[in-house]
């Protein structure tokens, strides 16, 4: 089995890698000549942990390639994925441009069958799309050459995606003809073997299933805001709600802590995206739009609570910020609530010193001086009036308390991700404010 990856992004890369290691033959191909060198050299564009060994593995296997040349990864491929960025345009759909040029390319390179293969997230219908982009191109050569299109969209948390990769809850295929779904049986073969359930479906409803399922978690996680935020109000501790009812087996555990809001490249992107594909169909989905409204005034959630503690006017006061990426094992802050928070608090007149296990580079490329970066995590309170918990690294979760003690003013914490027990707090002599918590 032999397949070409379009896109060495994070869904790209990933999956490739993940294939070969199963025993596929793999190339990837990007237009990014520095991105694939620096793969054919043993580096890595992204920081996914576990990756790395795959990548360095199945390259030295001769398993995994990596090229330029989308002609020379076609070359005998059984399937080509589609795993190139499709980032929301400014009125929140998809720009489907770069997946509609690969499809266009593919089209112009083809000689023999091939099954195109959508991994991108694209909104419902992208994938007839791909098939009239792929089938003008070859009208324009003028040559008939048979091929179909799948959608087979990923489910990969960015710092567990290996993980969910090799051991996924499920697969999730669209194909419309026996022949592409005998492909992608062959594909992913392994996991049949390995007994993960593999849902064959049409195509529509595979594109569907990846926008409902962001939008679902999306969903249990604002409406787990909202009921912290009134927690709060009435006095009850969110944390013992979450045990209460996720111990429901019709709700389940998972996906249920409340914090500082959701961010990312994948949730806010996908729920902007399914809002507008109801919208454009005359559909308005009235729950969606009520949480992306929830999970915008939660990144406020933390800047709030420091503004009652502190007044409005927050100059002269240091603040040490642990964690910045949108959640612990990456370095990406796309849409993270942490920038919020800074912009907030830099506008309010307050210094942020700010630390982060793996995105202190990112962060630095991202907003530069905006915020000082400390050397490590207590070197951040060095003067602080206060910590403050944006993304909840697990090194944050038991810190040494009399270091935070000895270097902060006051012995103030905001913990945007409830890592803290109140009860624990308050015998350590703390202020703690936590989100839905008993203060
Ligand atoms: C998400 C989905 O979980 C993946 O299944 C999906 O494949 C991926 O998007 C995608 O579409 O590519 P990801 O964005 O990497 O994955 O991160 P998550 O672990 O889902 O977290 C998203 C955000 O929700 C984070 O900001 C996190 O802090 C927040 N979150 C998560 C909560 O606030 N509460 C929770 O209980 C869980």
């Amino acid at each position: 089995m032999r397949i070409a990856v379009v896109g060495t992004g994070y869904v790209g890369l990933v999956s490739g890698t993940c294939l070969a290691e199963t025993g596929v033959t793999v190339t990837c191909v990007d237009v990014n000549n520095a991105k694939i060198e620096l793969l054919n050299n043993g580096g890595m564009p992204i920081y996914e942990p576990g990756l790395a060994e795959l990548v360095t593995r199945n390259r030295e296997d001769g398993r995994l390639f990596f090229t330029t040349s989308l002609k020379e990864a076609l070359k005998d491929a059984d399937a080509v994925f589609i795993a190139v960025g499709t980032p929301p345009d400014e009125d929140g759909s998809a720009d489907l441009h770069y997946v509609l040029d690969v499809a266009r390319e593919v089209g112009e390179l083809i000689n023999d069958y091939i099954v195109v293969v959508t991994k991108s997230t694209v909104p419902v219908g992208t994938n007839y799309k791909v098939k009239g982009v792929i089938q003008a191109a070859l009208g324009k050569r003028g040559v008939e050459v048979a091929f179909d299109v799948a959608s087979n969209p990923e489910f990969l948390k960015e710092g567990d995606a290996v993980n969910d990769f090799i051991s996924p809850d499920r697969v999730v295929i669209g194909v419309e003809s026996d022949r592409a779904r005998r492909v992608m049986e062959r594909l992913y073969h392994a996991f049949i073997l390995n007994n993960t359930p593999i849902y064959f479906m049409d195509i529509l409803s595979a594109e569907m299933t990846k926008y409902a399922a962001n939008s679902m978690l999306a969903t249990r996680i604002s409406f787990m805001n909202d009921i912290a935020n009134l927690c709060e109000i009435v006095g009850a501790d969110v944390e013992a709600v979450k045990k209460g009812i996720g111990s429901d087996s019709r709700i389940g555990k998972k996906f249920l802590n409340a914090g500082c809001g959701y961010g990312g490249s994948c949730f806010p992107k996908d729920v902007k995206a399914l809002i507008r594909t109801g919208d454009d169909h005359g559909h308005s989905l009235e729950l969606l739009k009520a949480v992306e409204r929830v999970n915008e005034k939660q990144k406020s959630v933390l800047f709030r609570k420091i503004t009652s503690h502190f007044g409005t006017d927050l100059t002269g006061k240091r603040f040490a910020m642990w964690g910045l990426s949108f959640k612990p094992g990456t370095d990406d802050l796309r849409e993270a609530p942490s920038l919020v928070l800074i912009d907030k608090l830099v506008e309010a007149g307050a210094v942020v010193r700010g630390f982060d296990p793996v995105a202190m580079e990112e962060c630095k490329r991202r907003i530069g001086d905006r915020i000082e970066y400390a050397d490590n995590m207590y070197d951040a309170l060095t003067d602080a009036d206060a910590l403050i918990v944006v993304t909840e690294w697990a090194e944050f979760k038991i810190p040494k308390f009399t270091f935070i003690e000895k270097a902060l003013k006051h012995k103030i914490i905001f913990d945007g991700r409830n890592i803290y027990s109140p009860e624990q707090m308050k015998e350590f002599g703390y202020m703690y404010y936590g989100i839905g918590r008993k203060d």
